[in-house]
């Protein structure tokens, strides 16, 4: 197969429909995840990242000419407790085992990795630029420090054209975890009254989904690239107190008990003071964020009300 697009995570939240956009404007496509296909008409391999025989084969099998890597153990919550050797195994060795598999076979032109704001920690001033330092508080956001460094190495060592995609947080349809504002949005579909002890005062930059698979495309096409990272958001942002209003805009019926303060993520988990992406580099590669958060959250809502609709 020449000129494959390998999407690791394939069946997750970004990968699948990054795999359909893929797919319908022509390009060959193959999905890898360890659990089953979303699409049937997109090839799709099942198998664990943790192992490198899976990978290697996959790789072999594949030979992809570039590859969007974001099978990942994914999340502040999910990377404590029991879930911070997963996180360390599928995030920091799944990625040494994708990237070990590209060079061994050689012809992949670009492996770009999907980051996160966590790796940044507490953003020191708004809008955050990717040179500013990396001190994440977070298991997750440490792992995700470590696959860029490791790419880093990769790149700059052993000439692997690795390049990290840091996004802030994600919506759209079928996110997979409990987390603003989908819960408030389905709560507002529901007609219930949402409840937020503390983390009024959170800021976050969000991005639509839509937005977010665009963003990867104008990576994975730029014919060269000047940097190593890239941020990719929608450029603002948001304190959960105007997420609230923006939501109240849209759904006049809704409404929530808003407590002050910053996030917790997990009991006893902080989330670190997070906000604006600076996205002058991703914008300079053609990307543009078209939604804005009121036009996305409308778009989001709407969606809700259908799948309640079909169900
Ligand atoms: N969603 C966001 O807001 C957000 C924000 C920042 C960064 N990211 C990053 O984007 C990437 C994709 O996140 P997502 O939101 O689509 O999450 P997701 O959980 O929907 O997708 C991850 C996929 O990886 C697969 N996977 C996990 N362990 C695996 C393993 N051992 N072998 C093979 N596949 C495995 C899962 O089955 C899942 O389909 C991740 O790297 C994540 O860290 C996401």
């Amino acid at each position: 197969m020449a000129d494959t697009v390998l999407v690791t995570g394939g069946a997750g939240f970004i990968g699948a429909p990054l795999a359909r956009r893929l797919a319908d404007r022509g390009d060959r496509v193959v999905t890898f995840d360890r659990e089953p296909a979303r699409h049937a008409d997109i090839p799709h391999i099942v198998g664990d990242i943790t192992s490198r025989a899976e990978v290697r084969e996959l790789i072999e099998r594949v030979s992809p000419a570039a590859i969007v890597h974001t099978a990942a153990v994914v999340g502040v919550a999910a990377s404590v407790g029991a879930g911070l050797m997963p996180t360390v195994q599928v995030n920091i060795a799944g990625s040494v085992n994708l990237f070990e598999a590209a060079l061994e076979h050689g012809g992949v032109r670009r492996i770009l990795d999907l980051s996160s704001e966590e790796y940044y920690g507490d953003f020191a001033e708004e809008p955050l630029g990717e040179d500013a330092p990396a001190a994440p508080i977070s298991p997750y956001g440490i792992s995700k420090f470590a696959v860029e460094r490791l790419g880093r190495y990769y790149a700059e060592v052993r000439g692997l054209p690795y390049v990290a995609v840091r996004l802030s947080w994600v919506f759209g349809p079928d996110f997979p975890r409990a987390r603003l504002p989908e819960t408030w949005l389905q709560d507002a579909a529901e007609g219930r009254t949402s409840a937020l002890a503390r983390g009024g005062d959170q800021r976050i930059d969000f991005t639509y989904l839509a937005d977010v698979v665009e963003g990867i495309l104008a990576v994975l096409d730029a014919p060269a690239l000047e940097h190593r990272a890239y941020n990719l958001a929608s450029g603002t942002g948001t304190s959960m107190r105007e997420l609230a209003e923006a939501i109240r805009r849209i759904a006049p019926e809704w409404d929530v008990e808003l407590g002050d303060g910053g996030l917790e993520l997990a009991p006893g988990v902080r989330a670190a003071r997070k906000g604006a992406y600076d996205i002058s580099r991703i914008r300079a590669l053609g990307y543009a964020p078209s939604y804005g958060l009121e036009d996305a959250l409308r778009d989001r809502l709407a969606g809700i009300r259908e799948e309640r609709t079909d169900a």
